[in-house]
């Protein structure tokens, strides 16, 4: 006999407990790798991730090189131990698809004019997968980014919201990944109030669309708070005088 998977309780919970607007505890922090000029990590649920930026520096090779702003290059990889099934080690289709769409949406805050002829390096790399990566890579990639000092017009945070069991959820786990009827991941910039990263996997209708877009806005903004509560705490000790 094979038990149907209850995605949605008749309590109108979620397979791990939550309410359909609540996102799995969350965690970040900025500067925790030695040798990247920014860091972060971000935890969400059992996803964790780690981003590291280097340069600004000149491109190479030099016909990469635009006279007139800088280049981001954006690697997104999952580690083979990251997920059930180990994944192999180099990079698939889907890593080169999600390092170009968190590339673009970083491009789209950075100030890439200020470094004329520069690249800035972009590792998202993940380190446990359940669900969530590629908005969680773009809100540790962004953290990582105002750790290493360089000008954006805001910061990005990401979540994706889905229709599991014809409800809608925010802030998706793998089980329901696995299950939904759509999956929607949604990266916002928190005060510029603008979409910086939304993709549609599955169907939903205009009204849905809209309920969704809202319920991830209410994800972000929470993410948001995290990113600059991860700042504070990286660079509090920086206005305090030396005894
Ligand atoms: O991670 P994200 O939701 O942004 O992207 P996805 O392609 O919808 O993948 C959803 C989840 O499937 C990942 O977060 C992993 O937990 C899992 N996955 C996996 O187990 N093995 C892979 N090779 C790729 C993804």
């Amino acid at each position: 006999m094979t038990s149907e998977l209850v995605l949605i309780k008749e309590d109108g919970t979620r397979i791990d407990g939550r309410r359909p607007d609540e996102m799995r505890p969350a965690h970040m922090e900025a500067g925790v790798l030695e040798n990247a000029e920014g860091s972060a990590f971000v935890q969400m649920g059992k996803t964790k991730i780690y981003a590291a930026i280097f340069g600004p520096r000149e491109a190479h090779p030099r016909h990469l090189a635009q006279p007139h702003r800088a280049i981001i290059q954006c690697r997104y990889h999952m580690a083979s131990f990251s997920v059930t099934e180990r994944k192999s080690p180099g990079m698939t289709r889907r890593e080169h698809e999600l390092s170009k769409v968190i590339k673009e949406a970083l491009e789209s805050v950075v100030f890439l004019e200020e470094y004329p002829r520069s690249v800035i390096d972009v590792f998202v790399e993940v380190i446990q997968a359940d669900a969530g990566t590629r908005t969680a890579g773009l809100t540790a990639a962004s953290l990582a980014l105002a750790d290493a000092g360089i000008p954006m017009a805001d910061l990005c945070a990401g979540v994706a919201v889905g229709k599991v069991a014809g409800t809608l959820v925010l802030d998706l786990s793998e089980d329901e990944d696995k299950h939904c009827e759509a999956d929607l991941p949604v990266a916002m910039a928190p005060s510029l109030n603008s979409i910086v990263l939304l993709q549609l996997n599955g169907r939903l209708t205009k009204d849905e669309l809209k309920a969704g877009l809202q319920l991830a806005k209410k994800g972000t903004d929470l993410l948001y708070d995290l990113q600059k509560k991860a700042l504070q705490k990286r660079f509090a000790s920086y206005g305090e005088v030396p005894e």
